[in-house]
């Protein structure tokens, strides 16, 4: 019986952009999902934004919407940014979704009744400004180890350290900056540390060499129970019969494959729950090494402990780095899918590369710019496009593009010869190899035109049919090629069928010559990458990519240089109040605020419009600069300035001041 594929990448989250990162492992999936389709594999491909959790919730307040609309909106950006990387998902949905909230009860149900699930109080650091339990990421202070200041609650970025955020000195809420205190709280745990046997087998199903030893690791050294709940407030599905209680995010994410793929089986009449649990059914599950964890100890034991198939492999890869720097959100240094595409680049040229360094073992990739550029334009244009151009201009002037049956067989065997190789490449996730040896056949295709030099039979009429022969020979081996990277770069292959009069080149169309098939005039297929493009990229991103050194770069701006309270006493700094503010038509950045300073009103831009949504404003008091000179914009005069807190990349937020409660509107800040 033919087997049935559900394959999936990390469901990406849906309080930030899809960036490079991200992209990484959506192409390498779904190389990995075409080539099977191409094989006539029956393969589901599934995935979803990762939609609930604290950061969510605290996001869309920040932007003064609900968790709703920002999930909406997020849902939308991915989605187009998915689709011009030509990621062809079959069903791409939501974590907040009945689909998963079904499945996410079902599964606790399963385990409470097979007795997995515990209740344990534990002390936790709670706000008492924001009134909500702290999560670990939202705790700050100083590293107990080492003493760098301002690291997160689980571990420190400078020493590497992991500690409990109750040991972190000074520790602040990263959500009200106020000193959190320890409360009590009561907790559901899965029982994780019952699940080593299990585990110890399920290590044995597809893991890499180097995600066993992990695993290994992690069972030698014991397993501990997993916290999976939350208090309110908190964003995604409440646990059954608690009135305060949630599910953690990290319980109902990978959830998600599964109601995702639910959704697709509702609208395509397929039964989930046999096509999941199918014994002729493999499931795989692309994901980044930083979440093995997640993906390798909880999710087949909650599956294994809820009745259903466990994953049969997971492939995992390394991060991606940019000119040879990490990639971090916080300092700035990611390239957005969105910026990609606007800086003019092509998404199919960022596959191709990306292809041409994936291997399956779990390695960091480097996208360098310049290596990026060179291989594109001297590889997939130079040499593969080429092949066609150099053969096309003669078969439409003299054959009527007809091809002849008579081809070169020893060329055109020795490139259809390599097919198994260049499948079990594919099948290994072993990218960057098969690209190797197509390159190498399209190096001897080159060479045989420059041995037949079909520009010179072109000018001999006694030449013809060898001209037709060797035009014949290069576009049936032009055909071959597109098929081997037709997973890689679907749309140039797209063109490449349009250009060849073929519908859909398959896998089996290896095994067939064109014969005395008619293609169509040749049409530009692809262009060089100019350096302007990607200077363009480098400028959207600056300073941080173009770095080359390895010091550690820093958010905080140097401290300005030295003023008298006399430079001070010159800003006249005012308490004002948001009277009105409204979006600006055609302004990306901007939202109009009208201020009353109590003396007058002003109107105001200010560029904040990343941050505020601005009915979430009105009726707040904020500060400006009251004496600052009128300045014209585009959209009116400026009367002054709102001050705001942000650091120099502004990607972690942008912050309007306000006072505290009391101050007027025109009180003076001195
Ligand atoms: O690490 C992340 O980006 C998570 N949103 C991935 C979730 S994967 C899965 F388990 F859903
Ligand atoms: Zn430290």
């Amino acid at each position: 019986m033919d087997k049935n594929l559900i394959v999936t990448c990390a469901l990406p989250y849906a309080n930030g952009d899809i960036h490079l990162g991200h992209m990484l492992e959506h192409i390498q999936a779904d190389i990995w999902v075409r080539f099977q389709k191409m094989q006539g594999k029956s393969c589901y491909f599934i995935c979803a934004d990762d939609t609930h959790g604290a950061p969510v919730m605290l996001k869309a307040e920040q932007l003064g919407i609900s968790p709703e609309t920002m999930i909406a909106r997020v849902y939308n950006e991915h989605t187009a940014d998915l689709k011009e990387f030509g990621i062809s998902y079959d069903n791409y949905y939501t974590t907040n979704s009945p689909e998963s909230k079904e499945l996410v009860y079902d599964i606790f149900k399963k385990l409470k009744d097979n007795n997995k699930i515990a209740t344990k109080v534990i002390n936790q650091l709670y706000d008492e400004t924001k009134e909500m339990f702290l999560p670990d990421r939202f705790v700050k202070g100083t590293c107990p180890k080492c003493k760098a200041i301002d690291q997160y609650g689980d571990n420190c970025e400078v020493c590497g350290a992991t500690y409990a955020p109750t040991e972190l000195i000074d520790a602040y809420s990263a959500v009200s900056g106020s000193k959190p205190v320890i409360r009590q709280s009561e907790h559901y745990f899965f029982k994780l540390s019952e699940c080593t046997e299990f585990l110890s087998e399920w290590i044995n199903s597809g893991l890499q060499s180097e995600a066993k030893n992990k695993m290994k690791e992690w069972l030698e050294s014991g397993l501990q129970d997993w916290d999976i709940s939350r208090d309110a407030p908190y964003f995604g599905f409440q646990i059954p019969e608690t009135d305060n209680k949630y599910f953690y995010v990290w319980l109902d994410a990978p959830v998600g494959y599964m109601s995702s793929l639910m959704n697709y089986c509702k609208n395509n009449n397929l039964d989930f729950y046999s096509l999941w649990n199918s014994d002729t059914t493999e499931i795989y599950h692309f994901l980044g090494k930083d979440i093995l964890y997640f993906h390798a100890l909880f999710w087949p034991s909650v599956l294994k402990n809820s009745g259903y198939k466990t994953p049969d492999g997971l492939f995992v890869h390394g991060f991606l780095t940019i000119n040879g720097q990490k990639m971090s959100k916080s300092r700035g240094t990611f390239i957005t899918a969105k910026q990609f595409v606007e800086s003019g680049l092509s998404t199919t040229y960022y596959r191709y590369y990306i292809a041409s360094k994936l291997g399956s073992k779990i390695e960091d990739i480097d996208f360098s710019l310049d290596d990026f550029v060179a291989r594109v334009n001297s590889e997939l244009v130079g040499k593969f496009i080429n092949i066609a151009s150099r053969s096309s201009g003669f078969l439409s002037k003299q054959f009527g593009n007809k091809l002849s049956n008579v081809t070169n067989s020893a060329l055109l065997s020795k490139i259809t010869a390599a097919q198994s190789v260049i499948a079990q490449h594919y099948q290994e996730r072993e990218y960057a190899k098969l690209i190797k040896i197509i390159m190498q056949l399209v190096n001897e295709i080159n060479i045989y035109v420059d041995e037949t030099k079909p520009w010179l039979l072109a000018r001999d009429e006694a030449k013809s049919s060898e001209l037709h022969e060797t035009c014949s020979t290069l576009i049936n081996a032009f055909r071959y090629i597109s098929i081997y990277l037709k997973p890689i770069v679907p749309e140039i292959v797209a063109q490449i069928e349009t250009f060849l009069n073929i519908k859909q080149l398959q896998w089996s169309d290896l095994d067939t010559n064109l014969g005395e098939h008619t293609i169509n005039n040749y049409t530009h297929l692809a262009t060089r990458i100019e350096q302007k493009m990607v200077d363009k990229l480098i400028e959207a991103n600056k300073p941080e990519i173009t770095e080359t050194t390895n010091a550690v770069t820093s958010q905080y701006e140097p401290i300005a240089p030295e003023i008298t309270i006399d430079d001070f006493s010159k800003l006249d700094l005012r308490v004002a109040k948001i009277v009105a503010a409204n979006h600006v038509e055609g302004a990306d950045k901007l939202i109009q605020l009208t201020l009353d300073i109590g003396i007058e009103q002003r109107n105001i831009f200010a560029g904040i419009k990343k941050a505020y949504d601005p009915a979430s404003l009105v009726g707040k008091h904020t500060v400006m600069i009251a004496n600052l000179a009128p300045r014209k914009m585009k959209f009116g005069i400026s009367q002054g300035m709102v001050l705001a807190a942000s650091f120099e990349d502004k990607d972690s937020g942008i912050y309007v001041l306000e006072p505290h409660d009391g101050a007027k509107p025109g009180m003076r800040i001195r």
